[in-house]
């Protein structure tokens, strides 16, 4: 008898930078939905070594830190007999792709963009091509695997907006050429904010003390949680109004063990700020060190992590490759004779 065919999944892509280790906010708004995800979804998650290059690196830095990122992908549960997990560079139709949108992208939409305005500013010396380009290595990102979805936080928006754009575009002159992608904005993705300035977004461009980074070890998590700010009222109660700093912890809490906000509050309630911190710090911890275990083990396994890159890359390069002879066609390139 025949298996009934399963309907097609719809397909998720998205990119890590390979720029030092995701926070807890990483983790909380995204990274901890992403197992799950790989049940409902074809997911495609690439470690972007390519967009890492628009800022200066360093070359051991960035090698070690694109095998670290592979290695904590995996470590918070991604599956490669399920998921597609390769880098960037290893599908060399990422940069063929990218060529042929950079000619269907304006120059005045790239430079409306708010994080070029913002890279230039900080990176003043060097304002390369490549930072003003981005957003098109991204829409190529996308665009080669026909992606559905892209799970971005709010700081990526417009450019996966500008990826749209140039899709619909490139569709309207070649039709069927590419799946039009939309943000996947996670349904529960809590936001966590700096534990020394709860009015910011988490960070790990900001001090070592305001973010908990996924490999900090329990006394460095204990210790951050301990020096978090909160407020003088000594009142354990959510309010991210006048009380940011213990709503973040709060927040933290709830996101990690399952609970809501307000059962968190009401399990605490009448204590002090000290036993919130240490419930917060345990929590993390209990959270982190498995994940941290499994990343240990993963990284003293090299051939493990180059077998894993070497399937990844096939599987991705072969989706690329029919993406490409597609758009290779549709603009009128001539195929490469046999
Ligand atoms: N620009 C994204 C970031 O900095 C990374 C990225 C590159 C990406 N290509 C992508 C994200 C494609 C989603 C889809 O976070």
């Amino acid at each position: 008898m025949q298996e009934p065919t399963a309907p097609q999944k719809q397909i998720i892509f998205s990119g890590i930078q390979p720029s030092g280790t995701p926070t807890l906010g990483n983790y909380i708004g995204a990274m901890r939905h992403w197992q799950r995800m790989q049940q409902d979804y074809r997911c495609i998650y690439c470690v972007v070594d390519l967009h890492t290059l628009t800022v200066r690196q360093s070359p051991a830095a960035l090698r070690k830190q694109s095998l670290e990122m592979l290695a904590l992908l995996l470590a918070v549960g991604l599956d490669p007999a399920q998921t597609v997990l390769f880098l960037q560079s290893h599908v060399s139709g990422h940069a063929e792709l990218n060529w042929v949108l950079s000619c269907y992208t304006y120059m005045g939409e790239l430079s409306r963009m708010t994080q070029f305005k913002e890279k230039s500013a900080r990176h003043a010396d060097n304002i390369n091509a490549g930072l003003f380009a981005y957003p098109v290595l991204m829409a190529a990102d996308i665009l080669l695997y026909q992606a559905h979805l892209v799970p971005v936080g709010a700081d990526q928006k417009q450019h996966v907006e500008i990826c749209r754009d140039v899709a619909l575009r490139f569709n309207g002159l070649y039709p069927g050429a590419f799946t039009v992608p939309e943000p996947y904005i996670a349904p529960n993705g809590a936001r966590v904010y700096s534990l020394q300035d709860p009015a910011h977004k988490m960070s790990k461009s900001d001090a070592e003390d305001t973010y908990i980074s996924l490999l900090d070890r329990p006394d460095v998590v204990r210790r951050k949680i301990k020096r978090a700010v909160t407020d003088s009222d000594g009142e354990i109660r959510y309010d991210p109004q006048t009380k940011p700093g213990v709503s973040n912890l709060l927040t933290i809490l709830a996101a990690l063990q399952g609970n809501s906000v307000a059962d968190c509050a009401a399990a605490l309630a009448g204590m002090g700020y000290g036993a919130l911190k240490d419930a917060v710090a345990q929590t993390v911890v209990d959270t982190l060190s498995p994940m941290q275990a499994r990343f240990d083990a993963l990284m003293a396994d090299k051939p493990y992590l180059e077998q894993v890159l070497a399937q990844g890359a096939d599987q991705a390069d072969r989706i690329a490759r029919r993406t490409l002879e597609k758009v290779y066609k549709k603009v009128g390139l001539c195929p490469r004779p046999r």
